[in-house]
C-alpha cells in the first residue's frame, strides 16, 4: 500500500483532506484530457488496443494513486467518448446532468445496497418513495402498483416478461412457474412485439427458456408503428393453431425511429385474449416531462407494466432504469426469503427489503440520481430539456426532407431521425467512418435493406447551426467519396 493513499473514508480530517484532493485532481485530469468540442479523439481500434494493453494488468508493487491517475489521464481519458459533445449523436446514450455526477460520488462513497433495509436504510426509503412518485407520474395506482429500479431497459423489459409469463401460467394453467419451472405447454407460449422493437425481447425469451421463436414479430406501418390489423390476424391464427399469446409489447419510442405504437388498440386485443400489455418506454418515457409532447404518452397508463429508462432522455449516468407494474402482485415473481438477508419477521415490522422486487441481489442506489435530478430540474427544467431534443429532431428532419441529396423516410415523433445520402450504401457507410475519425459520431442502421444514417439527438446544448454544420460535412464527404468510387 502507498502510505499517502487512504484506504477508506473515515472521520479523520487528514484523510478527508486527502480524498478531497484526490477528487479535485481527478476532475482536473478529466478537464485536461480534452481541449475541443469533438466527441472522440479519432484514434483507430488497433492503435488504441496496443496502447491499452501496454498499460499492464496487476503490478507486483502498487504504484500509488498519483501515478495511476497520471497514466489514466494520459492513456485512457483522451480516448473515452465525450458524451457531452454536441458532435455525439449516434445512440440512445446521453450526456449527464452535472448534479448527477455528484450523486455518483455520493453513491460510491457510501456504497449502500438496495437488497435489505439494514444495507441502505435511507436508500431503501428513498427508492420506495421515488417508485411511488413514478407510479403516479405515469398514471399507475400508487396503492396496489409497485416497481423497482433496475440496471437498464433490458433488465426492466425482462422483468416485465417474467412477471407476465408467471402471471399468465397461473391464470391459464394454474401452474406455479416459480416452484415448478416451465409448464408442459411452454413451447406454445408467445410474446408479440413489433419487428423493429428492441432486441431485449428476444434476449428475454431466450433467457426465459422459450427461445427467439416464441417472439412473434408484428409488421409495422409506414410510420414504423405496430400494424394493428396484422397483430389481430396473427393472434387469431396463433390461437387457432393452439398457441398461447401471453404478452404484447407496445414500444413508446422505437430505438431507431422513435415511433410510438398504438397502445389503445393493442390493449383491446390484449384484453380479448387475456394478455399482459407491457410498455417499453425505455426511450420515450422522458416525454412525460414535456408540456408540448406529453400527450404522445397518454396511452401509457392503460398498459400493465412500463419500462422507464433514466439513462436516455432523462440524461442520468448509466445505469438507471425502472420497471413499474400496475398490479404490484405480479412483481412478486422475484420474492424469495433467506434467513441471512430478508427475514419475513423484519418486513412485518416495517423493515422493507427491496431484494424481493428485483432480479439482482446487491444493487446500486441509483434512485439517488433520479431524486437529485428531479429536485434540481423540476418539471420546468426537464420540460425544456425534452422539448429541445424533440424540437431539434423536427428541425433536422425539416432540413433534409426537402433536400434532394438526402432521403428521410420517417417523420420523427421523438428525438431521432433516420436518413441517408441518396448516393448508395457504400457512400453512407464510409461517410460515417470518416466522421468518426474526425471526432463526430453519428449512427448507422438499416431500413428496407438500405444502409441508413441516424442522428439521436439528446443533447440540450445542441443548436440548429451545429446541426447544419454536420449536414454540410456529410454532404461534402458524400460527394467526395461518391466521386472517388
Ligand atoms: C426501445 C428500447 N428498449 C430497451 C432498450 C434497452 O435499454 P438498455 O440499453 O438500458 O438495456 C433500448 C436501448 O436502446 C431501447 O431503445
Amino acid at each position: 500500500m502507498q502510505s499517502s493513499d487512504p484506504l477508506l473514508i473515515s472521520n479523520d480530517k487528514a484523510i478527508q483532506e486527502r480524498l478531497s484532493l484526490m477528487v479535485r485532481e481527478t476532475l482536473s485530469a478529466i478537464f485536461n484530457s480534452f481541449s475541443d468540442d469533438s466527441a472522440f479523439s479519432g484514434i483507430g481500434p488497433y492503435e488504441l488496443r496496443d496502447r491499452i494493453n501496454a498499460l499492464g494488468f496487476l503490478p507486483a508493487k502498487g504504484k500509488g494513486f498519483e501515478k495511476v491517475l497520471e497514466e489514466t489521464e494520459k492513456e485512457i481519458l483522451p480516448h473515452l467518448l465525450r458524451t457531452w459533445s454536441t458532435k455525439y449523436m449516434p445512440h440512445l446514450h446521453s450526456p449527464v446532468l452535472t448534479e448527477t455526477i455528484c450523486s455518483e460520488l455520493i453513491i460510491a462513497c457510501f456504497n449502500d445496497s438496495l437488497d435489505s433495509w439494514d444495507q441502505g436504510p435511507a436508500a431503501t426509503e428513498l427508492e420506495e418513495s421515488m417508485i411511488h412518485g413514478l407510479l403516479a407520474l405515469y398514471g399507475f395506482p400508487v396503492e396496489g402498483g409497485d416497481g423497482c429500479i433496475t440496471s437498464g431497459g433490458s433488465q426492466s423489459n425482462i422483468s416485465a416478461i417474467i412477471a407476465a409469463r408467471d402471471w399468465y401460467c397461473m391464470e391459464k394453467f394454474n401452474w406455479d412457474v416459480k416452484m415448478n419451472g416451465l409448464p408442459p405447454e411452454y413451447t406454445k407460449l408467445r410474446v408479440y412485439t413489433s419487428e423493429i422493437s428492441h432486441f431485449s425481447m428476444d434476449k428475454a425469451s431466450h433467457i426465459l427458456g422459450m427461445g427467439y421463436n416464441a417472439v412473434r414479430k408484428i409488421p409495422v406501418d409506414s410510420r414504423c408503428r405496430v400494424d394493428v390489423k396484422a397483430f389481430e390476424r396473427m393472434l387469431e391464427e396463433d390461437v387457432a393453431a393452439g398457441l398461447y399469446p401471453y404478452c404484447a409489447v407496445a414500444t413508446f419510442g422505437t430505438t431507431d425511429f422513435g415511433s410510438i405504437d398504438d397502445a389503445v388498440s393493442m390493449r383491446k386485443l390484449c384484453d380479448r385474449y387475456g394478455m399482459h400489455l407491457h410498455a417499453d418506454a425505455a426511450y420515450g418515457s422522458g416525454l412525460i416531462m414535456s408540456q408540448k409532447y406529453k400527450d404522445r404518452l397518454s396511452a401509457i397508463s392503460i398498459c400493465d407494466s412500463i419500462t422507464v429508462d433514466f439513462h436516455k432522455m432523462f440524461l442520468l449516468p448509466i445505469s438507471c432504469s425502472a420497471i413499474l407494474m400496475r398490479n404490484g402482485e405480479k412483481l412478486k415473481c422475484f420474492e424469495l426469503h433467506a434467513d441471512y438477508l430478508n427475514r419475513e419477521e423484519d418486513e412485518e415490522d416495517g423493515y422493507i427489503n427491496l431484494v424481493g422486487k428485483s432480479m439482482q441481489t446487491t444493487r446500486r442506489f441509483d434512485a439517488l440520481k433520479v431524486f437529485m435530478a428531479f429536485q434540481t430540474r423540476g418539471v420546468d427544467g426537464y420540460g425544456e430539456i425534452i422539448d429541445k431534443a424533440v424540437g431539434n429532431a423536427m428541425y433536422f428532419y425539416s432540413v433534409i426532407a426537402k433536400d434532394p441529396e438526402f432521403i428521410a423516410p420517417v417523420e420523427p415523433e421523438l428525438s431521432s431521425v433516420v436518413f441517408a445520402l441518396n448516393s448508395g450504401d457504400e457512400v453512407n457507410k464510409k461517410v460515417r467512418r470518416q466522421l468518426l475519425s474526425e471526432g463526430t459520431v453519428i449512427g448507422q442502421t438499416v431500413k428496407d435493406g438500405k444502409v441508413m444514417l441516424k442522428f439521436t439527438l439528446l443533447n440540450p446544448n445542441l443548436e440548429h447551426h451545429q446541426i447544419d454544420e454536420v449536414v454540410e460535412r456529410i454532404r461534402t464527404l458524400g460527394r467526395k467519396i461518391a466521386s472517388e468510387q
